[in-house]
């Protein structure tokens, strides 16, 4: 018997990695995904809880939810649904006690479950609720996707190599949601990437919530990120690596010179500060200074000069003043970011930084969040303007918006549309940038596309 899945991620690439885990668990039991609500049999939020926002958002969906389920009924069709993720994770018992329309709650760690759940589901069971942290490691029972499932999400692909935090920062709900930090092991991702390699995925972004603290085990040893990466480059297929999220404490030696080492790596690095103030990133519990942060950037660009860099901010922490935001401001033009991610800060249940006195009134937060913005546009528009009429390696994904276009990928990660024929997809082209939107880049092709490792022209070395 088929029936119909329908998946919606919130939040971070992690659960857009988890929602197709969750599809292949599912497709043995005669789930095909299916990409609207309506003709649904089980719907499965994957849902976020990182800021108040992301965590009402489900809510309101859930109210959807409600009509359609209703709507099924009336036709006579039961539709399941079901909240996993961050929130099932966070709140439990509480969601089914907010939206009735949900049949079962489970978390990320435990997610492998699903089948088992949804049988108990069909034995009229009410109220499944599955949050324990389980002993087991979930990967042992998660199935590999098929090939056509790999095709047919595309030739980039997510894997995760670690998970979890032991970082604990003050504002932060992932060492609560996510648990403690657990990396793969080695040779099991080794073999992930290879069967995506085989299906056609020319680009793989490792991901965990602190990807450079990687310490997985394998070959008799374990490996940190800068060495694993190595091993990651050496299967066959993979044209571009790329990593995420780090954490600045974390990055060593190894890492700095794995930039400098291999040509799939990109020369693109989201290492997110949140603050520029030291008494900010102090009450943060970062572990890291202003001066710490930027040191680590001068050795990164030494290794690599063109490295694009990225990063997260948060304004208004409780006690942020006008002059630690000034700081803030300062380090976006220091560092000259190719972009960046701004948030007010959301208090979140149960992390210190709720508790905290001097919480930042909103319409500061809003006010400083705008000015933050308006640096980083400018910043980036700096940026991508550096690469007006240079040629670099594109990996071209997915039609674009015109007829006979297709958006591909700069090594810095830029969107990039270029006039190409569609079955050039998956391939890495060489395009010249002739123009630059506010949202993406525009090129030509430059010579006959190839597959292989990034030749990117450093913008230094163009005297950009
Ligand atoms: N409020 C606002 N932003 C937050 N982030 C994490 N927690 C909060 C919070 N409580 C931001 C950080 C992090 C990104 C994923 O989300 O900038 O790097
Ligand atoms: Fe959101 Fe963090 Fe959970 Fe990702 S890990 S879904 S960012 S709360």
């Amino acid at each position: 018997m088929t029936r119909k899945l329908y998946v919606k991620s919130y939040g971070c690439q992690m659960n857009v990695y988890d929602s197709n885990r969750m599809a292949d668990l599912l497709a043995p039991e005669g789930y095909v995904e299916t990409a609207a609500p309506d003709d649904a049999d089980l719907i499965i939020l994957n849902t976020c809880h990182i800021r108040e926002k992301a965590a009402e958002k489900v809510y309101s969906e859930l109210g959807r939810m409600r009509q359609l389920k209703d709507d099924a009924a009336q036709e006579g069709r039961r539709v399941t649904v079901a909240v996993a993720g961050c929130v099932a994770q966070a709140e439990g018992q509480e969601i089914i006690r907010r939206a009735p329309v949900v049949d079962l709650v489970v978390g990320p760690q435990s997610y492998h479950k699903l089948p088992d759940l949804l049988a108990r589901n069909e034995r009229q069971e009410t109220g499944i609720i599955e949050t324990e942290f389980p002993v087991e490691d979930k990967f042992d029972f998660l199935p590999a996707p098929t090939k056509a499932a790999t095709r047919a999400r595309g030739v980039t692909a997510f894997v995760t190599v670690q998970e979890g935090c032991d970082k604990f920062c003050t504002f932060c709900v992932v060492p609560y949601t996510r648990g403690a930090e657990i990396s793969r092991p080695v040779e099991k991702i080794l073999e992930e990437v290879r069967n995506l390699a085989d299906a056609g995925v020319r680009e793989v972004t490792l991901i965990g919530q602190n990807v450079n603290a990687y310490h997985g085990e394998g070959f008799g040893r374990t490996f940190t990120l800068g060495q694993f990466l190595r091993r990651v480059a050496e299967v066959p297929g993979i044209a571009r690596l790329r990593y995420t999220t780090s954490h600045p404490r974390d990055v060593d030696d190894d890492l700095i010179a794995v930039h400098r080492d291999l040509p799939q790596l990109s020369p693109q690095l989201h290492l997110p500060v949140q603050s520029g103030s030291d008494r900010i990133l102090g009450a943060m519990n970062r572990r890291h200074t202003r001066a710490d942060y930027l040191r680590t950037i001068e050795r990164l660009r030494t290794a690599r000069p063109d490295l694009a860099l990225t990063s997260d901010f948060i304004v208004g922490f409780p006690a942020e003043t006008e002059a630690d935001f000034a700081d803030t401001l300062r380090i976006v033009d220091e560092v000259g970011y190719a972009g960046a991610f701004s948030f007010k800060y959301s208090p979140r249940p149960g992390t210190p930084g709720a508790n905290m006195s001097a919480q930042v009134p909103d319409e500061v937060k809003s006010e400083r969040l705008a000015r933050l913005q308006a640096a980083i546009n400018r910043n980036a528009a700096t940026f991508n303007a550096r690469c007006r009429g240079i040629t670099f390696d594109v990996l071209l994904e997915k039609p674009g918006r015109l007829p006979g276009q297709l958006t591909g990928r700069s090594p810095y990660l830029q969107p990039v549309q270029v006039m190409a024929p569609s079955h050039l997809i998956g391939t890495m082209a060489s395009v010249t940038i002739t123009e630059i939107g506010t949202n993406s880049l525009f090129g030509v092709l430059a010579e006959r596309p190839r597959i292989g490792p990034n030749s990117a022209q450093p913008l230094e070395a163009l005297g950009a």
